[in-house]
């Protein structure tokens, strides 16, 4: 591989045991594209992880240009992600998780968070990027309760039949049901809000939905335009909505704190807005939010 092929300076989210990571001069796996720039790998790359090649890293640099901001935004996310996981293991008493657009593995990944709780919580990840499966499957290889699956959103039914997810949720027992920064890759609204009740029905009363989604802002209106010309480019185009285009995926769900808000205000109740610490993942200057346009929010199935 060339140095231009390499990863980042950050190794952020190495794997332990895995495939090395890109920057060691080592081959992709195969049959992984690595001319195409994949959403997973630039957001990868926006949280300075290193499982990322040259064209993931020259588009999420052309964003990076018209939004600096992108970093914070998927740091901020990822706090939020992991702020809902702790509580609802902690204080809900969630044991089983359905983790669907997971991402690269990263550091602090959702079965981590969960399993430092209580070591039998189960979390099945569901990613339609190959890359994902590689890594994670070697990440998970000696962890048990966790697995992955490659598969897709855009077909609820068929993910809901998968073997692999039937013998590892319960769902007969509530479940937590992660649709965090993936439901953006729906371009169709109706279809978006179709696959999120086709997946909420399957969930017994007592489930949660954990969803956060990229916003329109209309202040850095342009900026936004040329970020989604770079993504229409990627393996998934990414479609920007407003809050209230957003809470339709929210619909039927009761609130937990504040319930869908901007990732800028998003709290579980007392103490507020964890988002504000500074533990490494998130900068504490508050400041750095108010420019986030993002959307977020916990929800639970009451029937
Ligand atoms: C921005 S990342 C979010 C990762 C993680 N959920 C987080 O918020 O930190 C979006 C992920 O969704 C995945 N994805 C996009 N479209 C998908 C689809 N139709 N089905 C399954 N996964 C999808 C991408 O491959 C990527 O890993």
């Amino acid at each position: 591989m060339s140095k231009s092929e390499t990863g980042g300076e950050n190794s952020a989210n190495a794997v332990p045991g895995g495939p090395s990571p890109q920057g060691t001069g080592e081959q992709p796996p195969p049959d992984i594209d690595t001319s195409t720039p994949h959403v997973a790998r630039m957001y990868d790359y926006f949280l300075g992880g290193k499982s990322n090649y040259a064209a993931d890293r020259e588009a999420a640099e052309q964003i990076i240009k018209v939004m600096p901001q992108v970093r914070n935004v998927a740091r901020v996310n990822r706090r939020f992600l992991i702020d809902s996981v702790r509580w609802l293991v902690e204080t809900a008493g969630i044991r089983q998780f359905i983790d669907i657009g997971s991402g690269l593995p990263t550091q602090q990944n959702v079965h981590e968070v969960a399993q430092s709780i209580d070591k039998d919580v189960r979390v099945v990840y569901v990613d339609n990027d190959p890359l994902v499966r590689v890594h994670a499957e070697a990440l998970l290889a000696t962890t048990p309760n966790t697995t992955v699956i490659e598969g897709d959103l855009r077909d609820p039914r068929a993910l809901l039949e998968r073997r692999e997810l039937r013998e590892h949720i319960d769902f007969s027992q509530p479940v937590a049901l992660l649709l965090v920064a993936v439901l953006h890759f729906i371009d169709d609204t109706d279809e978006a809000a179709r696959i999120a009740s086709t997946l909420y029905d399957a969930l017994p009363s007592g489930s949660y939905v954990v969803l956060s989604h990229a916003t329109t802002a209309e202040r850095i209106k342009g900026a936004q335009q040329e970020a989604v010309a770079v993504y229409n480019r990627a393996n998934s185009g990414i479609t920007l909505r407003s809050l209230a285009e957003v809470a339709r995926f929210f619909e039927g769900l009761t609130p937990v704190g504040t319930g869908l808000t901007y990732l800028a205000d998003w709290s579980l109740g007392d103490p507020p807005s964890p988002t504000r610490r500074d533990d490494g993942v998130v900068p504490l200057d508050p400041s750095t939010l108010r420019d986030i346009p993002g959307v977020c929010g916990v929800g639970r199935i009451d029937r």
